[in-house]
């Protein structure tokens, strides 16, 4: 892109941004303000310190435009696009007025691979200097929005948060067709599955913590969820049962995701709730792999050890280095998610323990993927449409009926890897739900034919197709089957 020659003159929109800037006048005028207060907090701090006067009224005058933005949005955006800066989704103008700090700002984004910073109410005029100062010491260092996020995680500044620019961009600038939302979620799952293997094999004696790549990695996955939240529940329906706790992790991290995201917490919170949810059974790693994958029942000391692991994951994390406000709530996920609303469960104490959003969270979608999960020692797995009817059914006793709730939105009533008979006698299996459509009407594949006949595996439904002629549904679910009636692991039809 050649910032020189043409400031935003992009005539094609970034998809899901609007373009009514005549309408949202205030915002207009707000952002082309902050633009050039951010790159004049920018350049004052290459000339002076951080405390001095000029730069600490610089940052009052940034904070006053920050608040001006906030009215509406918690959390302000700025976003990279093409040749063009969007604020909370308005394209700003750039012209006369503005052309020099415009250009600059862009330049230094696209320089840096900056798609987006966001900067939420709870930014002090501290932070955003802190941020400034760090932003210029990346850049000297010819660095990039990777080495700026871990940069800022290092200072501990959790409410401006930068997110790189997604490979898209430029992909779609050479003509190459951008990976699609199901590739962007599998690359989520895959990188995150990684980090969280790594950082906690890195647990074991003499291993080196690695929570910086957990970190990108789930905040890549936020960004996917933010997206398209059907196409990453998609991807938690594949199950490895080779890894089983590093994939049980990712899954668990990425319900509790869409748990978290559909009762609205923020995008630093969601980052925080994803790396709870990584780590909530760190602790496993210290259990003997002969007790994890044991067939049969566990003998009274093997219940213990395994019990143990909330505990032990307690003890990891705090060994952690830099114990921060993300550690402490990891810690307190590690040690509560095996305890229920009704403080049913384990570790058991002696007087009533007060639960953590967190760990309310983390319990619904730990129990999910427990149930779902075939392993050794278990009598039976159960449906994704049969686990959910059972959060459903202990709503209000061992789990948070709200919490429950936003999770059964977010999966539909007939989850990814649930396996269905359709109306017209086909058997299939839910690949996907979108969780703006009807709840009942997914995605899905169909693995068997009317007359028991294996399909071709070729054949995607979307239940909302309609007949052209009599607008009536070709399709609609008879009933879910269990496990059982499904027949031998069905799942692999979604491995991608
Ligand atoms: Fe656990
Ligand atoms: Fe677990």
């Amino acid at each position: 892109m050649d910032i020189d020659k043409a400031p935003c003159t992009s005539t094609e929109e970034r998809p899901g941004l609007r373009d009514d800037a005549a309408e949202l006048s205030d915002v207009l005028r707000a952002g082309n303000t902050l633009v050039g207060q951010m790159v004049a907090m920018e350049k004052l701090l290459r000339i002076y310190n951080a405390d001095n006067e000029t730069v600490r009224q610089a940052a009052a005058s940034l904070m006053s435009s920050l608040k001006t933005l906030a009215q509406d949005h918690p959390e302000i955006e700025i976003r990279f696009w093409r040749d063009c800066i969007y604020v909370n989704d308005v394209r700003l103008r750039c012209d006369i007025s503005n052309f020099s700090s415009y250009k600059h700002l862009l330049k230094q984004a696209v320089g840096l691979e900056i798609e987006k910073i966001l900067i939420n109410d709870k930014a002090s005029a501290k932070e955003l200097i802190e941020f400034f100062g760090i932003l210029n010491r990346v850049k000297d260092d010819d660095g990039s929005a990777g080495q700026l996020i871990e940069a800022l995680e290092e200072a501990g500044i959790g409410d401006i948060t930068v997110s790189p620019a997604a490979e898209t961009q430029d992909l779609e600038l050479l003509g190459i067709k951008p990976p699609s939302k199901r590739e962007r979620a599998k690359k989520a799952f895959y990188s995150t599955l990684r980090a969280a293997k790594a950082a906690m094999l890195s647990q074991r004696p003499g291993g080196v913590p690695n929570l910086r790549k957990a970190k990108r990695a789930v905040q890549a996955t936020v960004d996917v969820l933010l997206d398209d939240e059907a196409s990453l529940l998609a991807m938690s329906a594949i199950k490895d049962h080779d890894e089983y706790t590093f994939t049980h992790s990712v899954n668990v991290c990425m319900f509790s995701l869409a748990i978290g995201h559909r009762v609205g917490l923020p995008r630093t919170r969601l980052a925080e709730l994803g790396i709870a949810a990584l780590f909530h059974d760190i602790g496993k790693v210290s259990v003997p792999a002969s007790v994890l994958n044991k067939v049969g029942m566990l003998d009274v000391d093997e219940w213990k050890a395994l019990r143990n692991h909330t505990l032990t994951g307690v003890q990891l994390l705090s060994k952690m280095p830099r114990c921060n406000q993300q550690i402490i709530r990891s810690l307190v996920v590690a040690f509560q998610h095996h305890i229920n609303m009704d403080q049913t469960g384990y570790p058991s104490a002696e007087a009533e323990v007060p639960l953590d959003l967190y760990s309310k969270i983390v319990r619904i979608a730990d129990t999910f993927d427990a149930m779902t999960t075939e392993r050794p020692y278990m009598n039976k797995v159960h449906s994704p449409h049969e686990a959910l009817q059972y959060l459903l059914s202990q709503a209000g006793t061992k789990f948070d009926p709200v919490l429950v709730k936003a999770f059964a939105a977010s999966l539909g009533i007939f989850p990814a890897g649930t396996v269905v008979r359709l109306n017209t006698g086909e058997t299939a299996i839910v690949v996907k739900h979108d969780p703006n459509d009807e709840p009942d009407m997914p995605v899905v594949k169909i693995i068997r034919n009317a007359d028991g006949t294996q399909a071709s595996g070729e054949e995607i439904v979307d239940l909302k197709d309609k007949h052209p002629e009599t607008g009536e549904y070709l399709y609609a679910v008879a009933e879910a089957l269990s496990c059982k009636e499904a027949g031998e692991n069905p799942r692999y039809h979604l491995l991608p």
